[in-house]
């Protein structure tokens, strides 16, 4: 696990642009999974600027999300389906058809969930999956307590979870109660893994993810496990490490 503090959140979202476009150059059909969330907004930029100045060339990489809320249909400006195209996809060269985000109006989403794992061994697997972090620690959408060998499948999200998103939406009693989110399993299936976390409101996160035990309490935490996990966080998300993790 590579832990690279930078002071601040433009700082981490220009390091983990460039780790992602170093993959897409190397491999042009490689399999990227993406984050919602503010946290990648800025890596989602940076890495449209690339496609934009320097020719960055997306047409041939297949796209994951993460997660999905259920109930809300693709063109919901809540969806992640929304937030996806809004933010990175219809300002780069991806082709439609390689893009895959879990269906939140699937009529049978136990089998969606199967079929999405599926798809995502069938394609060969992630190359490297985006990640931000809950305020309690959650990745995606697996809240605390979620097996840490968990697939694909429908979680129950936090009272604290609604609260975090409910700024998005209207009030808190139209934030959805349930996602479809890539298990933590899945997530661990994956070759590479970036965790973004930035703002003095995730430096309890980063503290336990960092610092803490293994625990399904805190979902993060597995990224301990990985063997190429970079975090990309800033000075104000490092704020409680007592270890020492700066790197040049
Ligand atoms: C949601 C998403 C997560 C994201 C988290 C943090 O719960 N499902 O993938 O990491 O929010 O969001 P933000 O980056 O806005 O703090």
């Amino acid at each position: 696990m590579l832990t690279l503090i930078r002071p601040d959140y433009n700082a981490i979202c220009i390091e983990g642009a460039r780790i992602v476009a170093e993959l897409v150059r190397k491999k042009p059909d490689c399999i990227l999974g993406f984050a919602t969330g503010s946290s990648p907004l800025g890596l989602y930029q940076e890495l449209i600027r690339m496609h934009q100045e320097e020719g960055l060339d997306f047409s041939k990489v297949t796209t994951f999300n993460l997660d999905e809320y259920v109930g809300l249909p693709p063109g919901h400006d809540q969806s992640y389906h929304f937030f996806m195209w809004e933010n990175l996809f219809k300002h780069i060269n991806v082709n439609p058809g390689y893009v895959h985000l879990p269906a939140g109006m699937a009529d049978d989403v136990e089998e969606h969930c199967e079929w999405y794992d599926k798809r995502i061994d069938e394609v060969g697997g992630l190359d490297l999956q985006i990640l931000g972090i809950g305020s309690n620690g959650h990745i995606a959408f697996n809240e605390p307590g979620s097996s840490l060998g968990s697939r694909t499948r429908v979680k129950t999200l936090t009272e604290k979870t609604r609260q975090d998103n409910a700024r998005f939406f209207e009030s808190i009693d139209q934030v959805p109660k349930y996602a479809i989110t890539m298990g933590i399993g899945t997530i661990m299936d994956a070759r590479k893994l970036i965790l973004l976390a930035s703002g003095k409101n995730k430096a309890q996160a980063i503290k336990n993810t960092l610092e803490g035990p293994i625990s399904a309490m805190v979902p993060a935490t597995i990224v301990q496990m990985h063997r190429h996990a970079t975090l990309l966080i800033d000075e104000d998300a490092a704020g409680m490490l007592t270890a020492d993790w700066r790197v040049d």
